[in-house]
């Protein structure tokens, strides 16, 4: 059940260019939620901007957490792309700051069969709401594709080295790894995943690359699952602003922010 609540920032600090880990305490929301679920921050006091901004919890420590100094916080990994992203980066520690959350259906994880592939594909700040899911499947070997633009989009790396993941990192410009997209490096490395029985992709990304990694993997035996990115009105489902065309012919027009934002890729329209 989704909450709307007030939690207390603990660190407000740039990691590197463009980008920002915002640290909160808000147990309730760290308690619940699940991998591939977001929350709506409120980036400001006044109307400026209006509304709020979905952001995916890239780490969370519940109350059941081992470590007890960490109980309690979740952490917003975020780029400085507009005018909220910019008004978040003045929040200050032991500022309030308001919050709804857990919202949207995130990823479903299966009894995996062993052995299995699991793969998880993420480009941008997409590969961040990958990230939770590779804490949950921690005695899983994950392959884990990154891609960016360049190599200071290139996020999370040492976080997938700890969970013992297989790193294989792609960017545009070439200036790490394979030059090309993510999807064109996961491409160049698909047939030996196609030889394993089972193989389960979880995707993340901005929509052309989420579309090619569809055209890639149709007809194939892969069962993949893909968060959307859409710009969000309310976040909860009032204001049909963020619709994504469904193959299902009873609802074809599907709201990413609350039948999603994670779906079968294969169910996606793309238009
Ligand atoms: C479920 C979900 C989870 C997200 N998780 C993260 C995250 O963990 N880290 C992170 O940095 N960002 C994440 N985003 C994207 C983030 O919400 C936007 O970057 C943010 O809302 C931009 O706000 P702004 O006011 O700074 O930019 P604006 O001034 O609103 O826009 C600046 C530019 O960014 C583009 N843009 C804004 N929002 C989106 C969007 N949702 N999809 C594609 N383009 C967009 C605009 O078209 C414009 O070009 C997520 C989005 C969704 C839907
Ligand atoms: S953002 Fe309002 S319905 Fe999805």
């Amino acid at each position: 059940m989704p909450l709307q609540i007030e939690g207390i920032v603990i660190k407000n600090e740039r990691i590197k260019s463009l980008y920002f880990v915002l640290g909160i305490y808000c147990p309730p929301i760290a308690n619940q939620i699940k991998p591939g679920q977001f929350i709506m921050l409120k980036v400001s006091e006044n109307s400026s901007p209006l509304l709020r901004r979905p952001f995916s919890v890239y780490k969370s420590y519940p109350d059941s957490h081992p470590e007890k100094q960490k109980r309690g916080r979740l952490f917003i990994l975020y780029k400085r792309v507009g005018k909220g992203t910019q008004k978040m980066t003045t929040f200050k520690r032991n500022q309030k700051v308001d919050l709804i959350g857990p919202l949207g259906k995130g990823f479903s994880l299966p009894a995996l069969p062993s052995p299995a592939n699991i793969v998880l594909i993420g480009g941008g700040v997409g590969i961040i709401s990958l990230y939770p899911l590779a804490a949950d499947l921690k005695d899983k070997t994950l392959s884990v594709f990154i891609g960016g633009k360049t190599r200071k989009d290139i996020l999370c790396v040492e976080d997938f080295k700890k969970a013992k993941s297989i790193i294989s990192i792609a960017t545009e410009d070439g200036s790490l790894g394979f030059h090309g997209t993510v999807v064109d490096l996961f491409s160049s490395q698909m047939k030996a995943f196609k030889e394993n029985k089972k193989c389960y992709i979880y995707s993340c990304g901005p929509i052309a690359m989420l579309e090619a990694l569809a055209r890639l993997v149709k007809s194939k035996r892969f069962i993949c699952e893909a968060s959307l990115e859409a710009r969000m009105g309310c976040g909860f489902g009032a204001c049909w602003g963020c619709v994504v065309k469904t193959n299902d012919p009873k609802t074809p027009y599907q709201r990413v922010c609350k039948e999603g934002p994670v779906f079968p890729l294969e169910d996606i329209v793309w238009e």
